[in-house]
Formats: structure tokens, sequence, C-alpha cells
């Protein structure tokens, strides 16, 4: 008998040319670098470029995956995009990204979870992996932030970054007692009662225009640390592990406190936690595949490692995923 596991095979990334530092920002509002990097460990973000779309940013990190796979761009069948600023209300910006690859095969969607978009598009490119739906899956997650924030508000345009992260998962067929390999376990949840406290103040169906972000940043401080611990649970135990197993800890990239007060709560030690916060700002769905690429790129995670990605963000959503890598 064989089962089919959903293997990786490349990662790669891209961040927008532009750096925006603290100090730049405290041009524009009244804040300051001691102020955001005390509360968020926050230092510098990237901004896309005038005429730099979402799919730009994730046409790079999808080439880079693919350089890095030693993969064509025809070989893949599924391309799923976590993003939450599309380049267009419709088409799907996975669309846009497939004709600018030059593939035509296959199937091409967007994912809408906010900032676990991509934690979702892993979850779901590896359900249609193991059911045979697809072979070969791009999962990107891809944001141009800056597009919705509003700056004149200093409590959420310090928060975030342009950028966009991807992998690529290839199903294999093993016989049933191969060892593990690719992802293992994820889990996804979804808390609709608190969207208010995360959300864009526009859309289609309301305003027909795009809206800034309005975040309640407490109420989310508040609720991301148990939400995030409790998925991590609930993926190790689906799989015996325990935290001790783990080699690498990619979390969300929101903010450091938050980072840190997940780590402590499920007993995982910083050094084994990959941190780009500092240096990406809040990249929303983007956030954990650019980890996943600086962390493979620089060669702490290795073939064979454990690693659990998590994610939490609007809607409320989480997840979580354990990976073999
Ligand atoms: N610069 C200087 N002062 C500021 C700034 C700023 N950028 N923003 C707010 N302040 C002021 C406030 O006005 C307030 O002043 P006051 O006391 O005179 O009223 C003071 O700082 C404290 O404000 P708080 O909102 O209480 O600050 P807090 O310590 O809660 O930090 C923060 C705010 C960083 C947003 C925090 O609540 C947080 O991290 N929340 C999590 C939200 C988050 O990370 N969201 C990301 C998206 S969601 C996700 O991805 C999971």
């Amino acid at each position: 008998m064989t089962k089919i596991q959903s293997v990786v095979r490349g990662v790669g990334g891209y961040l927008p040319e532009r750096v925006m530092s603290n100090d730049d920002l405290a041009k524009i509002v009244d804040t300051s670098d001691e102020w955001i990097v005390q509360r968020t460990g926050i230092r510098q973000r990237h901004i896309a470029a005038e005429g730099e779309y979402t799919s730009d940013l994730a046409l790079v990190a999808a080439q880079r995956a693919l350089e890095n796979a030693g993969m064509d761009a025809s070989e893949i069948d599924l391309i799923v995009v976590g993003t939450t600023t599309p380049d267009r209300t419709f088409p799907a910006t996975a669309a846009i990204l497939q004709q600018k690859l030059g593939i035509t095969k296959g199937s091409a969607f967007d994912v809408q979870a906010v900032c676990s978009g991509f934690v979702f598009g892993v979850a779901t490119a590896d359900s249609y992996l193991k059911t045979g739906m697809a072979r070969r899956a791009l999962v990107i997650g891809a944001e141009t932030a800056s597009r919705i924030l509003d700056w004149n508000d200093r409590t959420t345009c310090v928060l975030f970054g342009d950028g966009a992260g991807a992998i690529i998962l290839e199903a294999q067929d093993v016989p049933d007692d191969a060892p593990e390999n690719g992802i293992l376990v994820s889990s996804l949840r979804t808390d609709g009662s608190h969207w208010d406290k995360l959300y864009v103040d526009g859309g289609v169906s309301t305003t027909q225009s795009i809206g800034h972000l309005r975040m309640e940043g407490r109420e989310v401080f508040k609720h991301a640390v148990g939400m995030i611990s409790d998925v991590v649970e609930e993926v190790l135990a689906k799989t015996g592990k325990t935290t001790e197993d783990l080699d690498w800890f990619v979390p969300h990239q929101a903010n450091k406190r938050i980072i840190d007060g997940a780590g402590r709560k499920l007993g995982i030690p910083e050094a084994k936690t990959i941190v780009t916060v500092d240096k990406h700002a809040n990249t929303s769905a983007a956030s954990v595949p650019l980890a996943l690429w600086v962390a493979n790129e620089d060669g702490r995670i290795k073939k064979g490692d454990l690693v659990m990605i998590e994610a939490m963000g609007g809607g409320f959503t989480w997840g979580a995923a354990l990976i073999r890598w």
C-alpha cells in the first residue's frame, strides 16, 4: 500500500527595494523609534514602489522558489495565493500570477484569511495533493499592506510592511510505512465574532472603496497568545509530538511581544524561534513564508528539521502546520 506525502521542494521570497525606518515614519506621524521598538520589536519595513503590485512581489518569490526547487513553472498545477491586498477586486491575484508565470493548466485561486492566509493556503494545498487533485503546488503569501494603511493613524501605520514568500509542495507516492516527510498535520480555525477588532473599513459591497485597516490593538494582543498556543498544541497532540521535538518555531511576525508570549506559553526557547519582524514588520500573509525563506537561505532550517508554522489574523482566523522539512 502507498500513501501521498506533500513534500517541500523549494522556498523563495521577495522584499521591495525601498526600506522605511522608524525614523522615516516619525517624520510622517507623531511616533518614535523608541516607542515602536519597545512595543513591537519593529525597526524597519519594506514598501512596494508605485506601480509594483502584489502579483509582482509574488512573481519574484515564486521564481526564486522554483529556482530553489530546480523546477520549471510548467510543472506547477496548483497556485494558492494568500493575500488580503489583491491587485484587483477580481480576478484572483493567483490568476494574474499564473499568467505572469506562463502557466495555463491546473487551477489558481486566492485565499482570504488575512495574516493566516499562508497557513490556510498550505493546509488547502496539502489537501489537494493528498487527495490527488494536484501534484505540484505553489503556495504564496503576498501583500502590499502599505496600500490599505491610514498613514495618519500612528496606532496602525507603524506595524505593517510589504513582501511575498513562496513554497513549492510536491505530491510524492511512498510506501505506507515510509518515514514522515513534508506537511504532517495542520489545523485551521476561525471565530467571526471578532471580525470588528481587526478589519478594513471599506469594500466592494459596503462602500465601493478600498478603505483603511482599523484595529483594536489591545484586544488583538489579548487574544493572540492564547489562540496561537491552543492551535499549536492541537497540532502537536495530533502527531504525538511535543515542543521539545521541534527544531524550529516559525510564527507569524506581527509583534515581538506576541511571539515572545506564545513562545513562553508553549515552552519554546528563543533560540529555536525564527524572528524577522524587526526587519520586515508585519507583512500579513507573507510573514511566515518570508521567515521560512530567510531561515532556509541562511542555513538554519535544514532538510529533515521539524518546523512548526503558525499565524493569527483578522476574522479572527488562526492556524498552524507541522512540517518535516
Ligand atoms: N507611537 C507613539 N505612541 C503611540 C503609537 C505610536 N506609533 N501608537 C499608539 N501610541 C500611544 C497611544 O496613543 C497611547 O497613548 P495614551 O496612553 O496617551 O492614550 C499609548 O501609546 C499606549 O497605547 P496602547 O494602544 O495602549 O499601546 P500598546 O502597548 O497596547 O501597544 C500595539 C499598541 C503595539 C498596537 C499593541 O496593542 C499590539 O501589539 N497589539 C497587537 C496588534 C498587532 O500586532 N496587530 C497586528 C495585526 S494582527 C496580527 O497580525 C495578529
